[in-house]
């Protein structure tokens, strides 16, 4: 396995089962619970238990691997698991992958499954010296959702750039936007930042623009879920405001995914499928309405941010500055 220390693993092989950390109850409970079957593996990452494009991949290609271990349909695997959530194509990717070997041998699927994971990590620890190669010393960071160990083989995309950072002694501080309405930012990201001792504030989403007004950010640095061949990014809901903002305000953004993340048979980020989530994560709070009763909402999970909004990506492979068509396909071809 590649060497990365953390005090938790969002997503666990163990025992001949996948273990995952419960993100639905994170930060005050720490609850682990074990799957043998690829469709409660399907119903925990449509349920968030797993969340984050790179942990979805991971988690799909171990259910797959465990209808393998029993002997299971592996099509019916294939179908229940692409069927969990639409937007992040490492799920897609995670699975076109476990399926191209075109074997039922669980022995090689678990292998492959765990190199996916393994090489999940690997990616991300090379994108964070990439992508902390353009921040410069003092730098002052705005993230959105979670991107972190939590969201990934390890690490994390976005999270992990700060991190490496953050060992270069370059960041001086870290605002987390709580990510309305499931609050990944304030349960996940928050509590993430402060295990590794990284100074993070939270901030309410709708704060975000007069900390940029003020001049208290240098750089915004998301994560994505897709990225289309011409650059553009799907990433968790608020992240095209958040763009918009930062080109008014004259900062930078930087958007951190694997190779695993782009789309290359799109070729704009209006063909990208939204998940559209239940509206009563809106009208709720843990459990409790908020709402009038019999309110209406929209629930869109996640937004398109178009390409020339954005000032860089970073990959394992090296960086794609000023994304395009052109500039996406050079380094994916490369
Ligand atoms: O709905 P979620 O929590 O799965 O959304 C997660 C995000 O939007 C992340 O920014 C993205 O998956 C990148 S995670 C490294």
């Amino acid at each position: 396995m590649t060497t990365y220390s953390s005090s938790f693993h969002a997503v666990e092989w163990r025992n001949q089962a996948l273990h995952l950390l419960d993100q639905r109850v994170l930060p005050h409970q720490h609850l682990i619970h074990e799957y043998t079957t690829a469709t409660d593996v399907a119903d925990a990452i449509r349920d968030m238990v797993v969340r984050g494009a790179p942990a979805i991949g991971i988690a799909a290609a171990y259910g797959y691997a465990l209808d393998a271990l029993a002997g299971r349909d592996l099509e019916a695997a294939y179908r229940v698991l692409a069927e969990s959530r639409p937007t992040a194509v490492n799920l897609f990717w995670a699975l076109e992958r476990m399926a191209s070997l075109g074997t039922s041998d669980a022995h090689t699927l678990v292998a492959e499954a765990k190199k996916i994971h393994d090489e999940d990590i690997s990616a991300n620890l090379a994108m964070g010296e990439y992508g902390a190669s353009l921040l410069s010393d003092g730098s002052r960071v705005y993230t959105h959702c979670n991107t972190g160990a939590l969201a990934t083989g390890g690490h994390g995309t976005a999270l992990g750039i700060i991190r490496t950072a953050m060992s270069d002694g370059k960041i001086e501080q870290v605002y987390a936007g709580e990510t309305r309405p499931w609050l990944q930012g304030a349960r996940l990201t928050a509590w993430e930042l402060m295990q590794d001792n990284i100074p993070v504030k939270l901030v309410c989403d709708g704060a975000a623009a007069q900390l940029f007004r003020q001049g208290k950010v240098d750089w915004v640095i998301v994560g994505a879920d897709r990225i289309t061949a011409n650059g553009d990014v799907a990433n968790k809901i608020g992240t095209y405001s958040l763009a918009v903002l930062a080109k008014h305000h004259g900062m930078k953004v930087m958007v951190a995914a694997p190779l695993s993340t782009f789309d290359m048979t799109l070729t704009s980020g209006n063909d990208i499928p939204i998940e559209q989530r239940s509206t009563s994560e809106v009208t709720s709070l843990n459990g409790q309405a908020i709402a009038p009763t019999g309110c209406d909402a929209i629930n869109p999970a996640f937004d398109v941010t178009p390409a020339e909004l954005i000032d860089a990506i970073a990959t394992e492979k090296g960086l794609i500055m000023k994304p395009s068509l052109e500039t996406v396909a050079l380094l994916v071809n490369s």
